[in-house]
């Protein structure tokens, strides 16, 4: 409707289609219309030109009335016909998918490190890379969604040392998280005798050279934790198009590394290799350690190669933490000055720390909390909660449901705060059926479903219902709010903001539920009930469509 409308205003104004679209937007309040156009640029008196302009234009199919309010244009939706199409468009599906973009797109993310744990700072990495790749893709864009393991350097030089020195067998069992712990002491040996450090530079010279045993340990132990994050990704339903390597990347970053001084652009100092990035604010940026063993940014100049090479994409977004934001910052830059014409594609989507309240759970790794032991505190408080509720229900039901409950905590708490904000979990908080969390929405939605069924109505007969009868403010409001749900997946494709999507459904939510405290919806007037009860099974399927796009699946009772 909206473009039906910037259609003949461009008509009636000689400007461009494009930019008349631009300038419409939703007033702040109900009384002041659906759309407003804004007359300032139209040359002469602005209230005048808004006067002239309403007598001029002619209204599209689908609006009621034109007002002139100061210096704006206020457009009425005939309510009857939005309602109408609205629902009529939720029941063909494919609601809110964007055209076709010639744009592709690049997300990497998640990106853990072997012989290390997976914890709740990879969880947040995971879950908003994720999401935004089902966002974009649904907004048009042809999405590479694509990983980049750390397989290789000094962390996992140092783990692999200490297990070939100290470690009389191998393990059978939790053999993931047995790795991570060696990589805990291996660490602290090192603080604490830095003397010992010259040999882990020697296992890692070896391991770069393809030293057999050592090759082999690290092939055998890096399954190990490939096994564990597939298990993790299986888990969150979290799925990559391609894994790239740094293994894979080291061999050919050297050489680029190495091009750089014949370019001028690095020079040898102590024996390893910077770019001098002072004048731009960005320090020095080393490119090759004085050994000759490849450092993280010697991989990365060439990944970003091969992204845009192999995969032809013209955009390249990289999911990585805050902490790294001086280091893509120097990358970009070093790419830039290289003459790599798509360093200007590239794209860091920083986001912060994940925190517990302080003292509520302890690692055993360090100072850091893994995945597995938030996750398995939060399912046990999901089956609490369920088992709670319905103490009757089959143990397979309580199972499945407290499943899908705890992963919705998890991620919705992931996703609802601005990306660059800390975030400080509370098991409660992301837990509570009634707060701002995922299973609330989820709630939302098994409300929604249960009052269709309650009304023992055949839902197939609810596609004929008279929304003639959806009179109510409130009704037109929340199916306003309905409609917006397209605008806010192309606003989060272009912005990044993932913290739109879930502030949106919480928005919709709480429209539901006032409509549905002041409206009966099930009741005597057969017909009214008809219309209502479409106009909730629409709000079930928006709530179903955007916890999809965040990776929160629905239940039917909870
Ligand atoms: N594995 C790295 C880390 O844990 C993150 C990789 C980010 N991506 C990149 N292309 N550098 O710090």
């Amino acid at each position: 409707m909206k473009e039906a409308l910037s259609k003949e205003l461009a008509k009636a104004t000689g400007l461009a289609e494009d930019l008349v679209l631009g300038m419409l937007s939703v007033p702040p309040g109900l009384e002041m219309g659906d759309l407003a156009f804004p007359c300032f640029r139209l040359g002469g008196n602005p209230n005048q030109a808004a006067i002239g302009l309403s007598k001029k234009i002619t209204l599209p199919k689908g609006f009621s009335k034109v007002e002139v309010q100061g210096c704006y244009l206020n457009f009425f939706y005939d309510r009857a016909i939005f309602i109408q199409n609205l629902l009529s468009q939720l029941e063909k599906k494919g609601f809110g998918h964007g055209a076709h973009k010639k744009e592709k797109v690049m997300v990497e993310y998640s990106q853990p490190n072997t012989h290390k744990a997976f914890h709740i700072g990879h969880l947040r990495n995971a879950v908003l890379g994720s999401a935004l790749v089902n966002i974009m893709r649904y907004a048009g864009y042809d999405v590479v969604a694509s990983n980049y393991m750390g397989d290789i350097g000094n962390h996992v030089a140092k783990s692999l040392w200490y297990i070939d020195k100290f470690c009389k067998s191998l393990p059978n069992e939790k053999r993931g998280e047995w790795l991570a712990s060696q990589y805990v002491k291996a660490t602290k040996m090192i603080e604490e005798k830095p003397e010992l450090k010259p040999e882990v530079d020697k296992v890692h010279k070896k391991l770069d050279a393809g030293d057999k045993p050592f090759i082999e340990l690290w092939k055998k132990t890096r399954d190990w934790s490939l096994d564990d994050f597939n298990n993790i990704y299986n888990e969150l339903g979290v799925k990559f198009d391609v894994v790239f390597f740094e293994s894979q990347v080291a061999d050919a970053g050297k050489e680029i590394a190495k091009r750089l001084v014949d370019k001028g652009l690095a020079r040898l100092d102590e024996g390893s290799l910077l770019v001098d990035l002072k004048e731009f604010g960005l320090d020095v940026f080393l490119v090759l350690k004085s050994d000759g063993t490849p450092l993280y940014s010697t991989k990365d100049l060439e990944l970003a190669r091969r992204k845009f090479e192999e995969f032809k994409i013209n955009r390249s977004i990289y999911v990585v933490g805050s902490e790294q934001e001086l280091y893509f910052k120097q990358l970009f830059k070093t790419l830039e000055l290289m003459g790599f014409k798509d360093a200007k594609n590239c794209f860091h989507l920083s986001y912060g720390l994940v925190q517990l309240e302080s003292g509520k759970m302890s690692s055993r790794l360090g100072n850091i909390v893994t995945y597995q032991e938030l996750r398995d505190k939060v399912m046990e408080k999901a089956h609490e909660e369920v088992e709670k509720r319905h103490a009757d229900w089959p143990k397979q039901k309580s199972d499945e449901v407290a499943h899908e409950i705890g992963l919705a905590a998890l991620k919705f708490s992931m996703l609802d705060k601005e990306r660059k904000r800390v975030i400080i979990f509370d098991i409660n908080e992301a837990l509570s059926f009634e707060g701002e969390s995922g299973p609330y929405l989820q709630y939302v939605y098994t409300r929604c479903r249960s009052i269709i069924k309650k009304s023992c109505v055949n839902e197939k007969s609810l596609k004929d219902a008279n929304l003639n009868l959806l009179k109510e403010p409130e009704e037109f409001e929340l199916a306003r709010r309905m409609e917006a749900l397209p605008d806010i997946i192309e606003e989060t494709s272009a912005t990044y903001k993932i913290n739109s999507l879930p502030r949106y459904l919480l928005d919709l939510a709480q429209l539901f539920n006032q409509y549905y405290q002041k409206h009966k919806v099930v009741q005597e007037d057969v017909e009214l009930m008809q219309a209502r009860l479409a106009l909730v099974k629409g709000v079930a399927e928006v709530m179903s469509i955007g916890l999809g796009l965040l990776g929160i699946k629905t239940v039917e009772e909870m």
